[in-house]
């Protein structure tokens, strides 16, 4: 098993290959898991996936238009529907020689999810659960992505440690890097990762809260962040004037609470898109909350990149050194066995 800063990629999983929104426009090339892919709906509305290369002459589909019956290739004509099955040929016979390949694909809570691995092992039930995105009432999300030149298993260490948070964020959601690191912290494994409730009590609150929730003094502050391998982290957040209660009623009104989804689909080895979506609770996505909330992540998630990256190019040049873990690291290490397993049992699948 690897103990290596780099993951090796898990083929049979279903990742985020765009956001709904993103391919309501017309055809979206994406690379995803060592793949060039389209994007597109139909005439029907049905969001598909194929690969971005005409069987005639090897142009990329993504420069054609969608029309009723699919995808039309912009040179010469031919048209693929979402099975990528050839459904015209013009002046000429289709017929199956002419298919191109298609991907599973399942559009469900605002995310176009896509199977990378074996076909017939494309289990929808395994497909992540965030129904906070349906709930537009409560729960409004802005939706975001960035392309990270790293491999997509240092995003995830991001997420699962969040010590960084007073260092990299001090501006934005970080906050004083001592009640990181004091917070309580309660780690467990899960059937599918890890997850990890800290508690920062009666701490100061970052400049994010008090822009978007006018705190005066010391919050009661809470971070829920699960890990769902090999590429979702489920993020609840959120604080309430100290010594109210809030600790015993994270629901109860008033003070902040804050949901964000977190998915890192590889291009391939070493490049990785990373989706975000941010909501502020019963704060609609475009109100001044929402917006700045959302403006304040675009910024923090820059000041990941950074660091992200830098960390790629390092581990680049030396990929057999190992790394270390901390106590902290606990999040961090589970994630990585949940990510291990994943790797295990695709390879004992292979060897069947
Ligand atoms: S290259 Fe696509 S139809 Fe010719
Ligand atoms: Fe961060």
């Amino acid at each position: 098993m690897s103990e290596l800063a780099m993951e090796p990629l898990v083929h049979n999983a279903w990742y985020v290959a765009a956001w709904s929104h993103e391919i309501d426009d017309g055809p979206l090339a994406r690379r995803i898991m060592g793949e060039d892919v389209v994007l597109f709906r139909g005439g029907d509305g049905k969001a598909a996936a194929l690969e971005d290369r005409c069987c005639h002459r090897g142009v990329p589909l993504s420069l054609g238009t969608t029309v009723e019956t699919g995808i039309q290739c912009g040179y010469h004509g031919m048209v693929f529907d979402g099975s990528g099955a050839c459904v015209d040929n013009p002046g000429e016979k289709t017929g199956s020689a002419f298919d191109v390949r298609a991907f599973p694909v399942v559009e469900r809570q605002h995310i176009i999810w896509i199977w990378t691995g074996h076909p017939s092992q494309a289990d929808e039930s395994q497909i992540v659960d965030f129904p906070y995105h349906d709930m537009t009432d409560e729960w409004d999300f802005n939706y975001g992505r960035y392309d990270i030149h790293a491999n997509y298993m240092f995003m995830i260490d991001n997420l699962m440690d969040l010590t960084h948070l007073g260092y990299v964020h001090g501006s934005t959601i970080g906050g004083d890097p001592e009640a990181h690191n004091d917070a309580e912290l309660t780690t467990t494994r899960t059937e599918r990762g890890a997850k990890y409730v800290r508690w920062m009590m009666a701490s100061p609150p970052p400049p994010s809260f008090v822009k978007v929730a006018g705190f005066k003094g010391r919050v009661d502050r809470w971070q829920e962040f699960e890990f769902v391998a090999p590429s979702s982290v489920l993020q609840w957040g959120g604080g309430h004037d100290a010594d109210t209660g809030g600790r015993e009623d994270r629901n109860k009104d008033g003070g902040l609470a804050v949901r964000l989804f977190h998915h890192a689909t590889p291009a391939g080895d070493s490049g990785f898109h990373y989706f975000f979506s941010t909501a502020v609770r019963r704060h609609a996505a475009s109100s001044p909350a929402g917006a700045a909330f959302h403006q304040d992540i675009l910024e923090a998630f820059l000041e990941d990149k950074l660091f992200i990256e830098a960390q790629q190019e390092t581990i680049s040049k030396y990929p057999e050194r190992k790394l270390i873990l901390r106590e902290h690291d606990k999040a961090v290490a589970f994630s990585r066995q949940a990510i291990h397993q994943m790797q295990a049992s695709e390879m004992s699948a292979a060897a069947e």
